[in-house]
């Protein structure tokens, strides 16, 4: 009879496929001096040079030199430990990445031009030309694959052993906006991140499973489809509600949420903001009166929900002190992007690439769309409600200094 096999070392065959790990404390002081030293970005050693020419967008030199930094893994490595060891990944379809595809929905993005300038120029359920922000964040801590759609075939075996997508086109913190749109609810991801939390614990044992769920970073991105298409377009909402009562029913669930997730053992929770809500060219459209300009009203409403966000995750953070949970504020940085898009090396932040560029998104914008921009690289919106891939890089950029404190 044959020796009994050796269990696989499953985590190790798993890290196999990835840039080699950094330990923790040594890269992070190097990043805050980073953060806090001028004089290192002004005369960067010969060696990032390249870096730093490739982009020379203002502010985010200095965060294209942290990335650099931890790409090349130049700060200490140590074996088997990740800087995170998963990103596990909730909410709308500025983050998903294929899990309406076999949905009976209208939000949908499998098919072209979406993808056009994604791995080998293919739709994959992502509402962008190429990358999403959450796909440049994944590169930036070290992965070289992304976490793939928990609904998808690629979810399975040791490809969930470094996270999973559970984010739904069309969803929100309300159900109510979940099932407007066939989309799959944030109760829902929850209940499908418990199954997976299952499949892990079959795959990698119980305790390497929870130091996986543990140390994973855990991104929530939603709101916006409960403001865009509920509250705005829905007279029951709109008339129960004043934008103040709307944020804070928002938050009651956002509240709920994040307590279930940390009940699921998250202890590293990094959440978006939202948009400038009166700057996407469908709202615009729709909501501005016939006028070219950001609606000044809507990006209130964002600002207060922001505002209340920023306290409600310091509350929770009171509440369990072992929660890292970081608001990533994407507002601002995207709002910057669109009043001065020719500092960021953009020409055009009214109008998106596909079709017209002033409403279509999802369906409507298809390879007949007519008016499809040739190259997106100048442009801030890929359609009408989601940014290019050159946009969300520049968020990722604002996306990856605020959030140190999560992989400290
Ligand atoms: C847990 O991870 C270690 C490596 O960190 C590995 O050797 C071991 O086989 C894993 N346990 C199981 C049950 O796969
Ligand atoms: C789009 O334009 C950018 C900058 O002008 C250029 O670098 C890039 O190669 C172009 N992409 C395509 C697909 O033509």
């Amino acid at each position: 009879m044959a020796p009994p096999q050796p269990v696989p070392p499953v985590f190790h065959h798993h890290y196999s496929h990835f840039r080699p790990p950094l330990s923790i404390s040594q890269p992070l002081t190097l990043l805050l001096l980073l953060l806090h030293s001028p004089s290192s970005i002004s005369s960067p050693p010969p060696h990032y040079q390249m870096g730093l020419s490739m982009v020379g967008m203002g502010g985010s030199v200095m965060l294209v030199l942290v990335a650099q930094l931890l790409m090349a893994g130049l700060v200490g490595v140590c074996e088997g430990q990740g800087l995170v060891p998963g990103v596990v990944i909730f909410g709308d379809s500025v983050v998903d990445v294929g899990n309406n595809n076999n949905r009976l929905t209208l939000v949908k993005a499998n098919f072209p031009p979406y993808g056009r300038d994604f791995v080998d120029h293919a739709p994959t359920g992502r509402f962008c030309n190429g990358k999403l922000a959450t796909d440049f964040t994944v590169e930036n801590l070290g992965f070289t694959s992304y976490p793939p759609a928990y609904l998808s075939e690629q979810a399975t075996g040791k490809n969930l052993l470094s996270g999973a997508n559970f984010a739904s086109g069309g969803a929100g913190y309300l159900d109510s906006t979940s099932t407007l749109y066939g989309a799959i609810s944030l109760n829902q991801q929850l209940r499908n991140y418990k199954d997976y939390q299952s499949k892990v614990e079959r795959i990698a044992g119980k305790a390497n499973a929870t130091a996986l769920f543990a140390g994973s970073i855990y991104v929530v991105s939603a709101g916006a489809s409960d403001y865009v298409q509920n509250y705005y377009i829905n007279p029951v909402l709109n008339r129960a509600y004043t934008p103040d009562q709307f944020a804070d029913l928002v938050l009651q669930n956002f509240n709920t949420f994040s307590e279930a997730l940390y009940n699921l053992g998250a202890r590293r929770i990094g959440v978006t903001s939202l948009p400038p809500l009166g700057c996407l060219p469908a709202v615009i459209t729709l909501f501005g009166a016939g006028r070219n300009d950001c609606i000044a009203r809507l990006n209130n409403d964002a600002i207060v929900f922001n505002k209340k966000l920023k306290a409600a995750g310091q509350a929770l953070k009171r509440s369990h002190p072992k929660l890292k949970l970081v608001v990533f504020d994407i507002y601002n940085p995207l709002l910057d992007l669109i009043a001065h898009p020719e500092n960021y090396g953009f020409f055009e932040a009214r109008k998106a690439c596909c079709g017209t560029g002033t409403i279509e998104t999802s369906l409507l914008c298809n390879t007949r769309s007519p008016g499809t921009c040739a190259n997106a690289t100048g442009y801030v919106f890929w359609d009408s409600a989601h940014p290019t891939e050159a946009a969300n890089q520049v968020l990722s950029d604002a996306i990856l200094a605020q959030g140190i404190d999560l992989i400290s």
